[in-house]
């Protein structure tokens, strides 16, 4: 197994995303920790974005900071606060294009400027969610959404 991710850094958003996919699938592990730590270290790197990382559920209604890649983050984040926690508790995707503009947005930085937050559900349950942060205004779209969504189910199935 290639330890190296081979991408045009060229090339558009859609294309790095269509070269890192199976590249991720084929790097992907039994241990979900590991998987997260690999998937987060991709994506920063690939793609540059500001913070990259997983909170898992670890008790009802609580999610626990997991492998990252960025500034340092908050331990805990219950299902009721910020970008992740309501992702979390409505099992949807949310886009926030100016984190100022959301109520309940927790700063870990004051350079995040938007955020994607992908949740994985399974059994009816939040297992984990994956938070991508951005230092420009209105980052993310399908683009990030299809792809980032498609990376977060092959993680959820792996281990
Ligand atoms: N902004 C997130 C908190 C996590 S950090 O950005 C790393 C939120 O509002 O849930």
């Amino acid at each position: 197994m290639s330890e190296e991710i081979v991408f045009d850094a060229g090339g558009s958003r859609e294309q790095i995303y269509r070269e890192i996919i199976p590249q991720i699938e084929a790097l992907l592990g039994d241990d979900e920790i590991a998987n997260f730590a690999n998937v987060a270290a991709v994506l920063k790197q690939v793609l540059g974005f500001f913070w990259v990382g997983f909170y898992r559920a670890t008790a009802p209604e609580l999610l626990t900071v997991g492998p990252y890649q960025g500034d340092l983050a908050c331990l805990h984040i219950p299902f009721d606060k910020g970008v992740c926690g309501a992702a979390a508790r409505t099992q949807k995707t949310i886009i926030v294009p100016d984190v100022e503009q959301f109520p309940g947005h927790i700063a870990c930085s004051s350079l995040s400027k938007s955020e994607i937050v992908v949740p994985f559900v399974r059994g009816g349950r939040t297992r984990f969610v994956l938070d991508v942060d951005s230092d420009k205004r209105d980052d993310f779209a399908e683009v990030d959404q299809r792809n980032l969504e498609r990376i977060v189910a092959m993680i959820g199935n792996a281990a």
